[in-house]
């Protein structure tokens, strides 16, 4: 049985691309379907075959000329700092303890946890973001209300709450025991229950003390299927703090090394100022490096070093980082992250960003067969995008001549204005702005 068959320009990567000529990674369909089946894609191809294996009868969403694209995803924001984007004129530390500490202590309130994680969550639909992998506060009550908000809307979401029992206020600080035992408690009510998936979350080496990254290297060993998620090397003055606190270890990458965070499943935050060493540990591990460039341009941190990344074969992913991040927009994270590469002579090219934002970063959290393409089989996650949303797009997009050309100004120029629709396992969440029409596709 067919629910729903969305007609649109569609766009799907099927590997990384090797530079803007790169045709073959990508398919694209110019007057294209997605068929809809029980939440997955039944099919997917030019709208002539694709509407014959469609039921008659069923729903058709018609969204040309828009693209059709696989959800955007996020692969590291703070679901507590949502109101905490543009707190002014800190670098790293100051702004942790000005800001930061500060605003995630509202979340032991379990009615503003909830309220923020709903506004969070259809934040991200707005945004065309249909999986992110989310901090939550240090108290489990935060983790249930992401997790709540997250499975009312059918989303696939990693999440996690933070571990910190050192070097922050008192009413944020758990202990070894404790955050060991409420995330393991967490685990047992959330991982794999619908479509959430849990992420261990020492917040970082300077909020942990040896005790608790025994606790997190336990839970790690203890669930292997379980996300994990850290910063590393953000910011210079982090980096000596961290480091000063485990004079064993050989640098900072060594201090999660150490204690058995680094694997396929451990996604780092930042990884800007890394040594040769440290990246080639990374590719040893199969850790993924997180960039997150509207982040780490408005708290002055650093630049990310994506060649270097690929030069020594580390894996690597991008990500908002709100609430250092600027803004809950993917497209808006490309366009930065094409000035971050551009200040170091790097290129971005717009297909890259697309396979970032939606394979690549899929791959990065080994849930390529799920999300982040438009294949048969996978859940039906799926983003539309208007190139011509604002009147400066549209006189921009008057003399665009490639699918490349309007990936860029969508890069460039997009934000939420661009998304027209988000389908979250084939239901639409953005009611009433598309017609659906109930006629026989043929
Ligand atoms: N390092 C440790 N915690 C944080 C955080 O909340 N945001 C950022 N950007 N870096 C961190
Ligand atoms: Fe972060």
């Amino acid at each position: 049985m067919s629910d729903l068959l969305i007609r649109g320009r569609v766009l799907t990567f099927v590997r990384e691309p090797e530079g803007i000529d790169d045709t073959a990674s990508y398919r694209f369909f110019e007057d294209g379907a997605v068929l809809v089946s029980s939440g997955k894609i039944a099919a997917v191809g030019p709208y002539g075959d694709v509407a014959k294996q469609a039921d008659g009868g069923v729903p058709i969403a018609d969204h040309r000329p828009h693209l059709v694209l696989p959800g955007l995803i996020d692969t590291h924001l703070h679901f507590p700092q949502t109101q905490a984007i543009a707190s002014y004129g800190a670098q790293l530390l100051e702004w942790l303890n000005t800001y930061i500490f500060v605003e995630e202590q509202k979340f032991r309130a379990p009615e503003h946890a909830a309220f923020i994680a709903g506004r969070f969550t259809d934040e991200l639909l707005s945004n065309g973001t249909t999986t992110a992998v989310a901090y939550c506060s240090v108290h489990p009550e935060s983790v249930d209300a992401f997790f709540t908000a997250a499975e009312e809307r059918n989303m696939l979401m990693i999440g996690g709450k933070v571990m910190m029992d050192r070097n922050a206020p008192d009413a944020l600080r758990d202990t070894p025991e404790r955050g060991y035992d409420e995330t393991k408690q967490l685990i047992a009510r959330w991982h794999r229950r619908g479509r959430a998936h849990y992420a261990v979350s020492p917040r970082f080496a300077i909020t942990s003390t040896p005790e608790q990254m025994e606790m997190s290297r336990a839970l790690v060993a203890e669930h292997p299927d379980c996300y994990v998620q850290t910063h590393l090397s953000e910011n210079r003055d982090e980096i000596a703090f961290a480091t000063s606190l485990f004079p064993e270890a050989k640098d900072y990458t060594d201090i999660y090394a150490r204690y058995g965070l680094l694997g396929r499943k451990t996604l780092l935050g930042h990884c800007i100022h890394l040594s040769d060493r440290e990246i080639s540990v990374l590719a040893e591990t199969g850790a993924v490096g997180v960039f997150c460039p509207t982040s780490n341009l408005f708290l002055g941190s650093g630049l990310f070093d994506r060649d270097r990344f690929d030069k020594l074969g580390a894996r690597h992913s991008v990500a908002t980082d709100v609430g250092a991040g600027t803004s809950f927009s993917m497209l808006e994270t490309m366009g930065e992250a094409y000035k971050v590469l551009h200040l170091q002579g790097q290129r971005l090219s717009p297909l890259n960003s697309f396979y970032m934002m939606t394979l690549g970063n899929a791959r990065a959290l080994d849930l390529e067969d799920r999300i982040g393409s438009l294949h048969a089989g996978a859940d039906a996650d799926i983003v539309v995008l208007d190139s011509r949303a604002k009147p400066a797009m549209e006189l921009r997009m008057q003399v665009a001549s490639s699918l490349a050309e309007e990936l860029f100004v969508l890069q460039t120029m997009g934000d939420d204005r661009s998304v027209t629709e988000v389908y979250v396992a084939g239901k639409p969440m953005q009611s009433g702005r598309v017609e659906v029409r109930r006629d026989v596709p043929r």
